[in-house]
């Protein structure tokens, strides 16, 4: 709990970062096409980048703005509107990323991580009313979570990757201009094919030891330890 309420409160400050240093990523997050003051947050949205709108959009007003500010009020920079003014700025070009995967990955990160923080504030209820444990019941469900930290922090990464674009260096170097010209294609290639051998080996490995660790149970390991200080 102490872990997610740190990570709950970094991620809210990398939100008001965002909104000054970052706004488009920001506004693709919340698939936000026009600028708002105060601005809403989106429950729920789905959008067609393709023509410029939403296909459905459930928003809670004032949110966002509390969020960005900590007050009621404050203004959110729209898609539409940061694009002009980048085409301004920049010259002309698409300075919107991929709005449908910056949402989601935002989502699912703020949704999971919320869910994990109530997960643990129920556990502390539970423990400080001393209930014993055989009537925890919704204990038997935590293994299944310990795979959404890492959905959480591969969301959290797709998101600042993604909602960066076209950037790599934001203002400063397109992904287009970022690309050695010492590095070919093949050579890519064959790193990413090599990573992804070595990695899948070690998952293997990792994965075989873990299952076999785990039927072997816990007090395998006490008895073995046990039965070792009785010999000796
Ligand atoms: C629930 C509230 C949360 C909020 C408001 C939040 C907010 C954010 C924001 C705004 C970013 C993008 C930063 C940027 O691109 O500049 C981000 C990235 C990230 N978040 Fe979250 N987050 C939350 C929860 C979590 C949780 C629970 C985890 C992991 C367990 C997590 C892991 C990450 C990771 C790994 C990144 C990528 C950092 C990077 O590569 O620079 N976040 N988060």
């Amino acid at each position: 709990m102490i872990g997610l309420v740190g990570v709950i409160w970094v991620g809210h400050n990398q939100t008001q970062e965002m909104v000054q240093t970052q706004p488009m990523k920001l506004a693709a997050a919340e698939g936000l096409w026009h600028t708002e003051d105060p601005a809403s947050f989106s429950l729920f949205t789905l959008v067609d980048q393709d023509h410029d709108q939403d296909i459905v959009s459930i928003r809670i007003p004032y949110l966002l703005s509390v969020l960005a500010y900590d007050d009621i009020k404050g203004p959110v920079q729209g898609i539409l509107d940061i694009q002009k003014e980048y085409e301004a700025k920049y010259g002309s070009g698409n300075y919107v990323p991929n709005i449908t995967v910056s949402y989601f990955s935002f989502r699912i990160m703020v949704y999971v991580g919320c869910f994990l923080l109530l997960v643990a504030v129920l556990a502390l209820i539970y423990m400080l009313r001393k209930k014993p444990i055989e009537k925890m019941k919704f204990l038997k469900l935590f293994p299944y979570f310990l795979f959404l930290p890492y959905l959480c922090n591969s969301a959290g990464w797709i998101l600042a990757e993604m909602g960066r674009q076209p950037w790599v260096v934001f203002g400063l170097l397109k992904t287009q201009d970022a690309i050695s010209p010492n590095v070919s294609a093949g050579m890519v290639l064959t790193s990413l094919i090599g990573f992804t051998l070595i990695y899948g080996v070690l998952m293997v490995a990792d994965v075989y030891l873990l299952i076999k660790y785990a039927q072997k149970g816990a007090g395998s390991e006490i008895d073995s330890n046990s039965a070792a200080a009785v010999k000796a």
